[in-house]
């Protein structure tokens, strides 16, 4: 985690210009902070196969991180759930203006290519990786389940089609990262699927997670706008808080399963990001 942070701090987008905020506006939510969660899940797969390759791993975790980012940043903005406060932080539309935080976003959206594409890996590697964050982090994955979410504001869906919403705003990321890891310390093609496939469920889970957050936490407690969701697609207005912490508990029992058939190297490497993320359900 701190060898990411240092990274992270050591790469920001140096864009000096005459522009009087734009380099700090590409910077300011990175710094902000967040979980980190993608970028850990991918770096504890290669610490944990391949310690040698977490050097040339951490511009591919950022990578992750600066597409994450990105998407919170559009995701607050006025046009899509509005939200003033994000990180911690006042978000970038409130603290500059629309255009600022448009165009950082789509700054950190194509820079994390850029940064993935030098990093110190195989080019046959890279380029795996490059098709994998693309494919879920893009019109396939992410941005499809943000338009979904945008569009269907205030027109209930059914469970199925909630489940499809999320898996793809939130869920692929997750479950990307996690492969993306495995591709780069090579692990069998099965494995990757399998991770992949926890992926799916847990980034569901932690989606169920933050749609609780939004109905039962502070701004001061979660850092970001809250009480948001009212004209979302939910978990929490599709099932209630209870039925939505219930179905937490179901979905992690069930994770926690899967997690037990994995190699035990698996297993240590990401217990701890389990135990914080997981385990709270059970
Ligand atoms: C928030 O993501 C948006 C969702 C996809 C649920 P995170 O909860 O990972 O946000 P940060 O990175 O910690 O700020
Ligand atoms: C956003 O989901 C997920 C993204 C792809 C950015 P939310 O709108 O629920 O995220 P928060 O609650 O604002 O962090
Ligand atoms: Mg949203
Ligand atoms: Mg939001
Ligand atoms: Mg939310």
């Amino acid at each position: 985690m701190e060898r990411f942070e240092e990274y992270l701090k050591s790469n920001l987008p140096q864009v000096p210009s005459f522009h009087p905020v734009y380099e700090l506006a590409l910077s300011q939510m990175l710094l902000a902070g967040g979980k980190r969660f993608r970028p850990m899940l991918l770096l504890s797969i290669v610490d944990a196969y391949e310690p040698l390759l977490y050097e040339g791993a951490l511009p591919v975790a950022m990578s992750i991180e600066m597409l994450h980012t990105y998407s919170l940043i559009h995701d607050d903005l006025p046009s899509m759930d509005n939200s003033p406060l994000r990180r911690g932080q006042p978000t970038l539309h409130v603290l500059y203006d629309e255009t600022t935080a448009i165009l950082a976003g789509d700054a950190l959206n194509t820079d994390a290519f850029y940064i993935l594409s030098k990093a110190p890996l195989r080019a046959d590697i890279k380029i795996k990786l490059v098709e994998l964050l693309a494919r879920d982090g893009g019109g396939r994955g992410m941005v499809l389940g943000q338009a979904l979410d945008c569009y269907f504001e205030n027109k209930p869906l059914t469970l199925d089609q909630v489940k499809v919403l999320h898996s793809n705003k939130t869920a692929k990321l997750i479950a990307v990262s996690l492969q993306m890891g495995a591709v780069i310390v090579q692990l069998d093609k099965s494995i990757q699927d399998d991770l992949y496939s926890f992926g799916l469920d847990l980034g569901l889970l932690f989606q169920i997670q933050d749609d609780i957050i939004d109905e039962t936490q502070s701004e001061e407690e979660a850092g970001k706008t809250t009480g948001n969701d009212t004209d979302k697609n939910s978990f929490v207005n599709l099932l209630g808080l209870d039925e939505s912490l219930s179905q937490a508990n179901i979905l992690a029992k069930d994770l926690q399963r899967r997690f037990e058939n994995f190699d035990k190297k698996l297993q240590t490497a990401l217990t701890p990001l389990m135990d914080k993320y997981l385990h709270r359900h059970i």
